[in-house]
């Protein structure tokens, strides 16, 4: 197949006001979910939007080519839950495709990964990162409100077997899995897979959060520390790739095994941060605590939208990124927006 071409006036970057070099998208392809865990999804749901109001493929496709051809390198489909979204692999097999992109990767509960893992690897799907958050299966189900662990964990196998990075996120939560941390690594490890911890933000203006549940990185690191002592060494950030910061356990025979944590709370990474995030209706985030957006739909179903207007709307937006987030360890005062119809 031929690489769709970069839409592209030149060869540029996207760097904001603060200096941060742009080169990582989150899509959201669809604000629904099959599972509602609840650090993610308030009681009583959130309203789900009509399926006219998403973007097409064609325009998620459009607006990746703009962006390739601004900076973006990676791409990351998320949801809600991707996997529910109709003709997923097509979308990922376009997208593959885009000149300048050099990875398509997903995250995913893995609750229907069984039957897609083969064909998204086959469209070009490199990497996913499963929702974990506990081993448990009464845990789960209560977290998931409708989970099913022995589920996710052959789709996390069916992923692997594909050929697929995989790499678990759980939630850091008191109460629900901080006795999980040296299990949830040991899951991952078995499976030759990193695990990753992350600290809860307060989202929904702090309708999904408690409190109380905030469980910090020192805290996960002292669980981890706690059990394989001075086995345990910080390597700390992947350069570009993303949040997390890594340590790792030198396990004799079987090599050394990472484990990254997210400290978007306690220790965070805003001044690092890479990215950008396009809503399911084609909002453009610039920063997933602040509530601004740039309606990146409007633009381009209105009348004859050139690449270039596009282009000038995006560096607009990113003009506006703020220099970090404002997130609150009480909850107070966190963005209105749901997590789930903006992916993480
Ligand atoms: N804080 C931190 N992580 C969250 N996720 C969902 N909601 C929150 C939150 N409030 C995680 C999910 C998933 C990824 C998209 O973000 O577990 O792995």
């Amino acid at each position: 197949m031929s690489r769709l071409p970069i839409i592209s006036d030149k060869p540029s970057t996207l760097v904001d006001a603060q200096d941060r070099n742009i080169s990582y998208l989150r899509v959201s392809v669809t604000d629904r979910c099959n599972y509602a865990c609840t650090y993610c999804v308030p009681e009583g749901g959130v309203p789900m939007v009509r399926r006219e109001r998403l973007l097409t493929f064609e325009e998620i496709t459009r607006l990746v080519q703009i962006m390739a051809g601004m900076g973006v390198r990676r791409v990351r489909l998320t949801g809600g839950e991707p996997t529910i979204r109709k003709g997923l692999v097509e979308l990922v097999a376009s997208l593959s495709q885009v000149e300048g992109i050099d990875e398509v990767a997903m995250t995913s509960n893995a609750h229907l990964m069984e039957s897609m893992a083969a064909p998204l690897a086959k469209a070009g799907l490199s990497s996913v990162n499963v929702s974990l958050d506990t081993l448990e299966a009464g845990p789960f189900a209560q977290l998931t409100r409708r989970g099913e662990i022995d589920r996710v964990v052959r789709g996390i196998d069916a992923c692997i077997k594909a050929g697929m990075r995989v790499s678990t996120n759980a939630v850091a939560l008191r109460g629900v899995n901080d006795t999980e941390v040296v299990a949830l690594c040991e899951f991952a490890w078995d499976r030759d897979i990193v695990p990753r911890f992350i600290e809860h933000m307060p989202m929904s203006s702090g309708d999904a959060f408690d409190a109380a549940e905030q469980f910090s990185s020192a805290e996960i690191r002292s669980a981890l520390f706690e059990h394989y002592g001075e086995a345990l060494v910080a390597e700390g950030s992947d350069q570009g790739k993303g949040p997390a910061r890594y340590w790792s356990v030198a396990a004799g025979t079987r090599g050394t095994r990472r484990v990254g944590i997210i400290s978007a709370m306690s220790e965070h990474f805003c001044s690092t941060c890479n990215r950008l995030r396009l809503s399911a209706t084609g909002k453009l985030h610039t920063c997933l605590a602040h509530d601004d957006a740039l309606d990146l739909k409007q633009i381009l179903r209105g009348v004859s939208a050139t690449d270039e207007q596009i282009r000038v709307a995006i560096r607009g937006a990113l003009s506006l990124k703020k220099p970090g987030h404002e997130f609150d360890p009480s909850g107070a005062g966190g963005p209105a927006k749901h997590m789930i119809s903006i992916g993480g």
